[in-house]
């Protein structure tokens, strides 16, 4: 299995013939490493939260590519409106998907989509735990340090993608707590130096997560990792 990162908070899951694309934010990212019309045909969407930045260019590739898009149910909702194909779901639960699973877990943040001057409610924002090809990935999307992710330890994670950027998010600190109560076998930090507003230093990062024997890779915008 491939997984891909392609800046901000935008993963790219590949695993035999199928695709899963995690907050599509691809045009107007600054870290973007591709266009969008260079992103192959993606089978499923997975959205963490309404704000612009994970929301991104969902409803332009679900429609272009005819991909499910999996998020809340608020989120769901408002985006099938466009004609796009949904399957929404909440947090705690879990559904199994011809690729594999998906669990929504939970991300301390906010969720709203703006529309002209006003945001819109978009649900709960969540995380994603993704059973694929044998492996367990976990996709924390915008979130603060929770206790709850104690829980996820039990999962036995294999790769975990955590947000270090601060101001918006957990910065590289609580990000290290997060890792002491996951416990992942790999670590890749997100959301981070996309605006000066969430400037970090993943190599402090890295440096501070290997003190408790886990793997950090620092992925460039672009990057792919075998798992
Ligand atoms: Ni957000
Ligand atoms: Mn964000």
């Amino acid at each position: 299995m491939k997984i891909k990162y392609l800046g901000h908070a935008a993963v790219l899951i590949v695993h035999g013939e199928k695709r899963i694309m995690i907050d599509p934010f691809i045009t107007n990212n600054p870290q973007s490493p591709v266009k969008l019309q260079d992103i192959p045909k993606v089978d499923y969407i997975l959205v963490t939260h309404g704000h612009a930045d994970h929301l991104g260019d969902t409803v332009k590739l679900a429609k272009r590519d005819g991909s499910t898009v999996i998020a809340n149910f608020e989120l769901c909702s408002y985006i099938s409106k466009h004609g796009v194909s949904t399957h929404p779901m909440h947090i705690g639960g879990k559904y199994a998907f011809d690729f594999g699973s998906v669990k929504l877990t939970p991300a301390l943040h906010g969720s709203s989509v703006v529309e002209g001057d006003l945001p819109v409610y978009a649900g709960n924002p969540c995380g994603f735990l993704i059973e694929i090809g044998g492996k367990k990935i976990y996709h924390a999307g915008d979130t603060g340090l929770t206790k709850d992710m104690e829980l996820l330890k039990k999962e036995n994670i294999d790769l975990a993608f955590l947000p270090i950027g601060g101001n918006f998010v957990m910065d590289l600190w609580d990000a290290v707590e997060a890792v002491k109560m996951l416990q992942p076998k790999i670590v890749v930090p997100m959301h981070y130096d996309t605006w000066p507003v969430i400037k970090s230093d993943p190599s402090r990062f890295k440096e501070e997560v290997e003190k408790l024997n886990v793997k950090c890779v620092i992925m460039k915008p672009g990057e792919t990792l075998e798992l």
